[in-house]
């Protein structure tokens, strides 16, 4: 049997202590070695809760040598430059969404990864569900005839005051933080070819996009209508429409483990629930990333890349600025 691969984690990130630390504790093939915070205390607090090492700073967590592999939930406008450190360390990276804000640098980091036989993955967790595969093979099967348009929506109430999400120079805003969905979810299912049509962004007093539309057209013409916001009522879904039929599903993109999924057809006046089978997509999602590190694999790097161009286009379609390369330091050597 193979050694486990033994991760790290880049910061005490709300979503690596609601979800992931859990996850990657659990998961077979896997050992949970360290993880690093600017805050010695509540780090030790956080390795001791999850049973693994805190490492002084993000920096001597890369350069333990006790790791193969790093979980970076660090704010977007970080990811860039950790991604590139762990790489250049030698260890495979599973980096949250969005895996940068600028394609070019998404691209090059892929090539970096590619040329030193690492795994690069960006961890978006839904594409890993089982409901996703139910929508595809739905389509495939033509039980909505042909695809003629599709929509897409990610909102979530606003978040605490001090979030990482209100902060230009984080990567802060809408697009980054639930636009990534929909526009995933354009990408997983309507394949390469997307382009940006037109885009609206609303800003919010802190200078971050806090809401937004685009209309993407699929290389065949179909066009996807994409929403997502930081300041409203949850949405979560998408509706496929077709020739013959809809495909709708609710809480698409968050469910969690014990969601039984809403995936339903509408079809000559009748409405039929798919039979799809609640499943624990983070855990999935590990599980994924520990079989791409076995084999230095970069599994979804083109729906990364493709996402990442898209982003881009929306937000110049918007008129909105290319987010600046503006480095944040490491607040303090933790
Ligand atoms: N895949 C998903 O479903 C999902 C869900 C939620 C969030 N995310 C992504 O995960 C990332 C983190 O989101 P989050 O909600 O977990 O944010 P968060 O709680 O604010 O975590 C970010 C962490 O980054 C570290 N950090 C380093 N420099 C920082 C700075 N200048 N300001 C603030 N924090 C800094 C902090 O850890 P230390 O202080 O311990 O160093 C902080 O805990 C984002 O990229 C977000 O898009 C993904």
């Amino acid at each position: 049997m193979s050694a486990a691969l033994r991760v790290g984690v880049l910061g005490c990130a709300s979503i690596a202590r609601r979800r992931m630390l859990p996850a990657l504790a659990a998961a077979p093939g896997v050992t949970l070695a360290a993880v690093a915070g600017r805050d010695p205390a509540r780090t030790a607090e956080v390795a001791a809760r999850h049973g693994c090492r805190a490492a002084g700073s993000y920096a001597d967590l890369l350069d333990a040598d006790v790791l193969d592999a790093v979980y970076v939930p660090l704010p977007a406008a970080l990811h860039a430059r950790w991604v590139g450190a762990a790489l250049g360390a030698g260890l495979h990276v599973l980096a949250e969404k969005p895996l940068t804000t600028d394609p070019a640098r998404t691209a090059a980091l892929l090539d970096a990864a590619a040329g030193r036989g690492l795994a690069l993955v960006e961890n978006v967790f839904f594409p890993h569900h089982p409901q996703l595969a139910a929508v595809r093979a739905a389509l495939a099967e033509g039980r909505i005839g042909r695809v003629r348009s599709f929509s897409a929506v990610f909102a979530v109430p606003a978040p605490p005051p001090r979030d990482i999400r209100w902060d230009p120079a984080l990567g802060g805003g809408a697009l980054f933080d639930t636009g990534v969905y929909p526009v995933r979810a354009a990408v997983e299912l309507l394949g390469a070819g997307l382009a940006v049509e037109s885009a609206a962004l609303r800003t919010g007093p802190s200078g971050v996009d806090v809401a937004g539309t685009a209309l993407l057209r699929a290389a065949d013409g179909v066009p996807a209508h994409l929403e997502f916001g930081i300041d409203a009522r949850y949405r979560s879904g998408y509706r496929v429409r077709g020739t013959h039929g809809t495909l709708t599903v609710r809480h698409a993109f968050t469910p969690p483990a014990d969601h039984v999924p809403d995936v339903v057809l509408h079809r000559a006046g009748r409405r039929e629930r798919l039979p799809v089978p609640a499943a624990d997509q983070v855990a999935r999602t590990v599980a994924a990333f520990a079989r791409a590190a076995a084999t230095g694999a970069r599994p979804g790097a083109a729906q990364s890349l493709q996402q990442a161009e898209l982003l881009a286009g929306i937000r110049r379609a918007a008129g909105a600025r290319a987010p600046r390369a503006r480095r944040v330091p490491e607040r303090s050597k933790a």
